[in-house]
C-alpha cells in the first residue's frame, strides 16, 4: 500500500503548481515525469559541493565525484538486476542508448541479406535507427505483427522469425498502446536461433520490477527523465561479452587508454570506452538518487497502485458514451479519443482545466496502421496520482462535448 499523499509531499510541482489557474494534474508521464525534493537536492548538492570532472584528477575533489559517479553505476546495476556494474553504459536517454546499440552493435555486425524485426508499435527511436542501419548495411525491417489488440505475442513473434533474423528490437511496454511485451519467452526463443534482443524499457523501467538476467534481454535502453530522474541522463545496459564486441559511436577523452601518432587507439574497457567525453555527471547522480527514491517504495507496489489507478480511470471512462478507448486493458497509457474531437483541440480542453495529457501520434507514426486513426489522446499514470485527479479527468473527458457545442453555434 502506497501513501500518496505522504508521497506527493515529496514533489513540489505537486505542491503549489497551478495551470491556468487549476491545480496542475499532471497526466503526461508517459513523455516525462515530476522531480521528488531528494532527487533535485541531490543534483544541487553537486553542482553546490562537489562539482569537478569525473575519471579526470589527481586530487580529492575529482576522486570524490568519482565515488559519487561510479556509486551511481551501482545503484542502476542493482535497480535492473545487472550481473555486472560494467553492464551499465551512461546515455543521455534511451534514444542515445538506442542509437548506440543500432550503430555500434547492430552495423558491425548486420550483412546484407539479415533481418531486424520490430512492430509498427515501436516509438521513432526504436525504428528510424534500424531503418538506416538496415539501408547502410543492406538488411532489411520487417515487423512482427500485432494481434487484434495491438499485443505483441511469442506466438507472431515466432510465426516472423525467419533463417535471416539476426535481431529483434522491441518495447518492453509501448508508449501508445501501453501492453506488455513478453520479453522472457521472446528472449528464449531468440537465443535458441542466435538472434540479438535489444528491448526499449522507456515505459517498463519506471513502473515496475527489471530484472535483466530472468528476462535475460541483451540489450536494454531506458531514460532517467521518466523515471523521477533529470532529463539528459539514461542508460544503455548490454551483456558484457556484447559490450566487448561492440563499436563505439563517438570517441574522444575518457574512452581510450592510450593513442600514438600514426592513429593507434586502444580503447577503454566497458562501459568507459562508450563514455567519451565529460559525462553528465549530476545527472548520473540524480538518477541513483531516483531509483534509491523509487526503491524505497517498492517498485512492485508503484506496479500495483499504478494498475489501481489504470482500472479505476478506464472504468470510469467506458461509462461515457462520448469516449473512444484503444487500449481498454493497458498496462500503461490510456490511449483514446473524444468522439469527433481533434486530438490536440481536446487537449487544449484539458489544459484549460489545469490538466496535462498528451495529443498526437506520441513519436509512433507507424502505429496508425495498425490503430485506423492518425492521432490520438494519451493519458499516463505515475505513482504519485491520485483516484481524484482521475475524477477530475473524466469529468473534462465528458466535457468534450461543449467542443462539438461551441463549433456548431
Ligand atoms: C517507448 C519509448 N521509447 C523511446 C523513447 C525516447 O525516450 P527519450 O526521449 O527519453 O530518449 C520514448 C519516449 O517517450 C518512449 O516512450
Amino acid at each position: 500500500m502506497l501513501d500518496v499523499a505522504q508521497i506527493r509531499k515529496d514533489f513540489p510541482m505537486l505542491n503549489g503548481k497551478t495551470m491556468q489557474g487549476h491545480p496542475l494534474v499532471y497526466l503526461d508521464n508517459g513523455a516525462t515525469t515530476l522531480k521528488p525534493q531528494v532527487v533535485i537536492d541531490s543534483v544541487c548538492d553537486y553542482l553546490t559541493n562537489y562539482s569537478g570532472n569525473a575519471h579526470r584528477g589527481d586530487y580529492d575533489l575529482s576522486h570524490e565525484v568519482d565515488e559519487h559517479y561510479e556509486k551511481s553505476r551501482e545503484i542502476v546495476q542493482k535497480f535492473i538486476h545487472a550481473k555486472r556494474k560494467e553492464e551499465i553504459v551512461f546515455t543521455s536517454g534511451t534514444t542515445d542508448s538506442l542509437n548506440m546499440i543500432a550503430y555500434g552493435y547492430g552495423l558491425t555486425h548486420l550483412q546484407q541479406g539479415d533481418e531486424i524485426l520490430i512492430t509498427v508499435a515501436e516509438h521513432a527511436s526504436n525504428t528510424l535507427p534500424w531503418f538506416d542501419v538496415a539501408r547502410q548495411c543492406g538488411a532489411v525491417v520487417n515487423y512482427i505483427e500485432l494481434d487484434e489488440t495491438g499485443r505483441l505475442t511469442l506466438e507472431n513473434v515466432q510465426k516472423a522469425t525467419t533463417d535471416q533474423t539476426k535481431i529483434i528490437a522491441v518495447a518492453e511496454v509501448t508508449n501508445v498502446l501501453g501492453y506488455h511485451a513478453p520479453m522472457k519467452d521472446i528472449c528464449e526463443w531468440a537465443h535458441s536461433r542466435g538472434i540479438i534482443v535489444v528491448a526499449d524499457g522507456a515505459q517498463s523501467v519506471p513502473h515496475q520490477v527489471t530484472d535483466v538476467q530472468e528476462t535475460d534481454v541483451d540489450f536494454l535502453a531506458f531514460s532517467g527523465h521518466k523515471m523521477c530522474g533529470p532529463t539528459g541522463i539514461g542508460v544503455m545496459y548490454g551483456k558484457y561479452e556484447l559490450l566487448k564486441d561492440m563499436k563505439p559511436t563517438r570517441l574522444g577523452g575518457g574512452s581510450n587508454s592510450r593513442y600514438n601518432s600514426c592513429g593507434v587507439v586502444t580503447l577503454k574497457k566497458p562501459p568507459y570506452r562508450f563514455e567519451a567525453g565529460t559525462p553528465h555527471i549530476e545527472g548520473a547522480i540524480g538518477l541513483a538518487s531516483a531509483m534509491g527514491y523509487l526503491m524505497n517504495i517498492g517498485m512492485d507496489n508503484i506496479y500495483q497502485y499504478e494498475e489501481e489507478l489504470r482500472q479505476y480511470c478506464i472504468e470510469k471512462m467506458q461509462k461515457l458514451d462520448n469516449v473512444d478507448i484503444y487500449n481498454p486493458d493497458s498496462q500503461g497509457a490510456v490511449a483514446f479519443n473524444i468522439k469527433g474531437v481533434f486530438s490536440q483541440d481536446a487537449a487544449s480542453l484539458f489544459n484549460s482545466y489545469g490538466i496535462a495529457i498528451r495529443a498526437g501520434q506520441h513519436c509512433a507514426k507507424i502505429l496508425d496502421e495498425f490503430l485506423k486513426v492518425s492521432t490520438t489522446l494519451r493519458a499516463s499514470f505515475y505513482f504519485y496520482n491520485t483516484k481524484e485527479e482521475i475524477d477530475a479527468f473524466v469529468e473534462v473527458c465528458k466535457k468534450g462535448d461543449d467542443f462539438l457545442d461551441a463549433f456548431f453555434k
